[in-house]
């Protein structure tokens, strides 16, 4: 559920118009609505509560802004960050450092440092070369890293290639087969405290039970390292859970996966950690965009908006499907393309779609798109990078400004021997 709803024949952002955010501050906007960031933090946590005590990290690259994590932090989530930008971020929202989740293949010596120093509270680890430098930087500031190794269990996760993260031939973790060992070796070195492990199998999943396959073998592995000597004292058990996108989609609510937990871990005996992402901030964000013009075609009409794929990049990269509404719509309904300005085919947002009727300068929306949406936004064609806007009962801030051609232009120089 979320407040994005029609009052009197227009679409409100909890009370606040979305014209009036438009006039105010243009177009593309992201808006956000901070009471469903809310609900959606406590039906996540409320889900969980059949678990003792977890651990709940906010997977910060879905929503990183800082309003939107300064919400998170209030709702008692700390951070899971894949960066050394993400990880400042999540301090300077006030989230403990303790409570901050250090995941990612690329960690840098310079990020494992920082980490370290600011006592963050583990490192996921992604291979054993990994947790050898992690081991040797926290040995030379006299320190003990606090780890999991992530494994990968080869398990299909029924999603988008580009989002998978579990099967063998993904990047991610170390091959459960290969993992004793592994875990072996990282253990025993001075600087580490390696002290269970972790798994992510994919983004917007639709189903529990690549989750439940994947979290079985991790509770075999479990036994496994502790059969062969080793102190496990923490599981951290990702992300993953799918978002609906449109009406009747169906997916796994955080009750029947927490339900789910609970049966698969009962015996485990520590402490689960858990990386949601997407499912808080998705359906508490739209995208506001303005209709440039309705461009006639052969096949359907394309209605130019003036977001593009710069700003949203969900439907090129992953053919998503993002739901697309008038803010004022007349009762209406055309079948149309739905297309950015950016000069590329892949700027297309939608094919042959019935949509609520629109012509020039219409205000309309993208909905599902509080996650993965302005984070993943660039300047291409020389575009703004677009603003957010967070709205809270009957008031709204802008979040981030939008920043403009200029200042992206300031910062770039032509050297003296191309003048000269
Ligand atoms: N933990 C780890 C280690 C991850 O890699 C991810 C997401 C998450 C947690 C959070 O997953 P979530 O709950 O959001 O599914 N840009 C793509 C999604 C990429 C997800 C990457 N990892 C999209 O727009 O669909």
């Amino acid at each position: 559920m979320d407040y994005f709803q029609l009052k009197n024949g227009e679409l409100y952002a909890e009370d606040v118009p979305l014209e009036r955010i438009a006039q105010e501050v243009g177009t593309p906007a992201y808006v956000y609505s901070r009471a469903t960031l809310e609900r959606h933090a406590r039906v996540f946590r409320d889900g969980l509560s059949v678990l003792d005590n977890p651990h709940l990290a906010f997977a910060i690259k879905a929503n990183p802004n800082l309003a939107v994590l300064k919400i998170m932090a209030n709702e008692g989530y700390g951070a899971d960050v894949v960066s050394g930008g993400e990880m400042e971020r999540a301090l300077a929202a006030g989230m403990p450092a303790k409570d901050i989740i250090f995941s990612g293949v690329g960690k840098t010596k310079d990020e494992m440092r920082r980490g370290l120093e600011k006592s963050i509270g583990q490192f996921n680890i992604e291979s054993e070369p990994e947790g050898i430098e992690l081991a040797s930087v926290a040995r030379d500031m006299g320190l003990q890293a606090p780890a999991t190794l992530r494994i990968n269990p080869d398990v299909d996760a029924g999603t988008h290639a580009k989002i998978s993260t579990g099967k063998a031939e993904n990047k991610f973790g170390v091959a459960i087969d290969e993992a004793p060992a592994i875990f072996g070796r990282l253990a025993g070195l001075d600087g580490m405290n390696l002290r269970g492990v972790a798994v992510h199998i994919g983004s917007q999943l639709g189903m529990l039970e690549p989750l439940e396959a994947a979290f079985i073998k991790i509770g075999a592995l479990v036994a496994d390292l502790r059969s062969a000597g080793h102190n496990i004292t923490h599981v951290d058990l990702g992300g993953g859970l799918g978002v609906p996108h449109k009406e009747g989609d169906q997916y796994p609510t955080p009750a029947q996966y927490g339900a789910m937990i609970a049966r698969v871990t009962k015996d485990w005996d520590v402490q689960l950690m858990f990386e949601p992402g997407r499912l808080i901030p998705a359906n508490a964000g739209v995208l506001l965009t303005e209709v440039i013009r309705v461009k006639p075609a052969k096949i359907n009409p394309y209605v130019i908006v003036d977001a593009a794929m710069n700003d949203l990049a969900r439907p090129s990269l992953y053919d998503a499907f993002h739901d697309f509404a008038a803010v004022k719509p007349n009762g209406e309904k055309m079948v149309a393309n739905i297309a950015g300005p950016v000069c590329e085919t892949g700027d297309t947002f939608a094919i042959g779609r019935e949509i609520d009727s629109v012509s020039a300068g219409d205000l309309t929306i993208f909905r599902t798109a509080g996650a993965y949406g302005a984070t993943m936004a660039s300047t291409y064609n020389s575009r703004p990078l677009v603003a957010e806007v967070l709205v809270d009962g009957d008031r709204f801030a802008i979040v981030a400004e939008r920043i403009n051609p200029e200042t992206i232009l300031a910062a770039e120089q032509v050297p003296d021997w191309l003048t000269s």
